[in-house]
């Protein structure tokens, strides 16, 4: 094999392996650190990720990937590997060491802000710094460089080849359609959600979350499950993928869609080849396709009549008290209601995107300079009234309510709405190239659906851009309205309209 290709691999693998050794400090933080291991811990990460981001810049893989461009000797998937490993090599080069700095300090102190502004219910206390991100964020965007407007510059950062331009046609058909269709729902009779919220035992449902890890073909040999404040997943490679979950006794639904969605996003990273750890090809594409994993299981899979088929009698046996009286049709319309809500995260599969609608217009205004920051409360509201309309009490349930811009991402909000969309077209076309995936879930099997997403979307890693994956899987470019056909029925359905 070539010399330098291997020199190269080995390079990107000892910085993989300091990347993975913080993730998991990380993991370890929010899953098993006492309460007074912050300070150092913070400290012990902080040196981890500048060793990282120095041997990720270091002129020795500079001048290794610049050898190895354009050398058409190199396998198909070795050439792809050094595309990808120099356009993110030159992208970090962009940013000056002081510009680093300053973007570190402000996002620590910003996030400190924002938690001081969320419990004391006061933008003010975040306006400064708010205001001093957006100002870096703009500078930021100036330093990558684009073609047509700032926020791509941005938006690349986690969706590489999206563009302002096509999330505005985007959006625009979520105003168009997805805003008067969810009114109209919001208009019906709700259906009967009385039996979820009732009290749930926790070791219960652990045991059913398990359960359903393990009809999902989540690999506990090489994975596992916890509790945390915030549900997540991450991994160290493709053979150590973690999961994490909440649980609510009082509310069924938090441990339980958290737990599918998660397994979504864990069934990619053990998917993933483990031959190419460490380089592009080893990679998830982007966070708009990690997000298409996670949302094709929760909600078309895990909000499906199908689905629950099969499980809701397993779970009627774990909860008579709760569940013996309800049929498997109520429970599916109970899962699926639909009602807007002030906080994005507990919003249902058709609102959720009103509040990504809102977030990304809001933050296309403010990188391009139309909103000022002191404004936000005040456009906030406007726009939730005009989309949910729902009257947002204060600022805490309203603009505060996420801690996206005090970390400095701008631009990853509709990565979640890209992910719905894509779902949509993935499950859509997996379904129609295969047949049979709904019967399969009526019998408790998912190997069908599985085995074209390890083929079509796992082993790809990052060697395709979203764009090219969509296209080569489904054979066809992202198409809303494949999702809004979804929509349509499965709530048509649901609400007993059509
Ligand atoms: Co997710």
């Amino acid at each position: 094999m070539n010399p330098e290709y291997e020199a190269y691999c080995d390079l990107m693998r000892r910085v993989a392996d300091v990347g993975y050794a913080g993730d998991l400090l990380q993991w370890d933080q929010e899953v098993y650190m006492p309460e007074g291991g912050g300070k150092f811990r913070a400290r012990q990460l902080a040196t981890l990720a500048g060793i990282r981001h120095e041997m990720g810049t270091s002129d020795e893989l500079g001048s290794l990937l610049n050898q190895l461009k354009g050398d058409t000797a190199l396998s198909d998937t070795a050439q792809k590997n050094i595309r990808e490993s120099l356009r993110k090599y030159d992208e970090q080069k962009k940013y000056p060491n002081a510009f680093v700095v300053t973007m570190q300090d402000t996002v620590s102190r910003s996030f400190e802000a924002w938690q001081r502004a969320r419990r004391a219910n006061d933008f003010a206390l975040f306006r400064p710094m708010l205001e001093k991100l957006v100002e870096l964020k703009q500078e930021e965007a100036q330093l990558l460089g684009y073609e047509d407007h700032p926020y791509d510059a941005l938006l690349n950062l986690y969706e590489p080849g999206a563009t302002k331009k096509e999330l505005d046609a985007m959006f625009g058909r979520i105003k168009s359609e997805l805003v008067p269709y969810a009114k109209q729902l919001a208009g019906l009779p709700a259906p009967d959600t009385s039996f979820l919220a009732r009290n749930y035992p926790r070791n219960h449902q652990w045991e059913f979350g398990l359960y359903l890890l393990e009809r999902m073909h989540y690999d506990f040999t090489r994975g596992r499950q916890d509790i945390s404040a915030h549900p997540f997943t991450t991994n160290f490679s493709p053979d150590d993928v973690r999961i994490t979950t909440r649980i609510r006794e009082d509310d069924f639904r938090e441990m339980t869609w958290s737990t599918i969605h998660e397994c979504g996003h864990a069934l990619y990273e053990q998917g993933l080849p483990a031959d190419m750890y460490g380089l592009p090809a080893g990679e998830f594409a982007s966070l708009g396709i990690h997000e298409s994993q996670s949302r094709l299981w929760e909600n078309h899979v895990g909000r499906s009549r199908a689905f629950w088929t099969f499980h809701f009698p397993v779970l009627k046996e774990k909860f008579p008290e709760n569940l013996g009286t309800v049929t498997s049709e109520e429970f599916f319309r109970a899962i699926n209601a639909v009602r807007p809500s002030l906080i994005r995260t507990n919003a249902d599969e058709v609102t959720y995107h009103l509040h990504i609608l809102i977030r990304f217009e809001i933050e296309c205004g403010l990188v391009n300079g139309q909103i000022r920051v002191g404004d936000l409360p005040a456009v906030w509201k406007e726009k939730y009234q005009a989309y949910l309309g729902l009257v947002v009490p204060d600022d805490a349930q309203g603009v505060l309510q996420d801690v996206h811009w005090s970390h400095g991402a701008f631009g990853y909000f509709p990565t979640y709405t890209l992910g719905s969309i894509y779902a949509a077209q993935f499950y859509t076309c997996a379904a129609e190239q295969t047949g049979g995936i709904e019967s399969d879930m009526e019998n408790g099997q998912t190997e069908r659906l599985w085995h074209w997403l390890r083929a079509q979307i796992y082993a790809h890693g990052r060697t395709l851009s979203p764009g090219e994956l969509c296209r080569q899987a489904t054979g066809r470019t992202l198409d809303f309205s494949t999702f809004m056909k979804y929509i349509i029925s499965k709530y048509g359905n649901v609400y007993g309209i059509s």
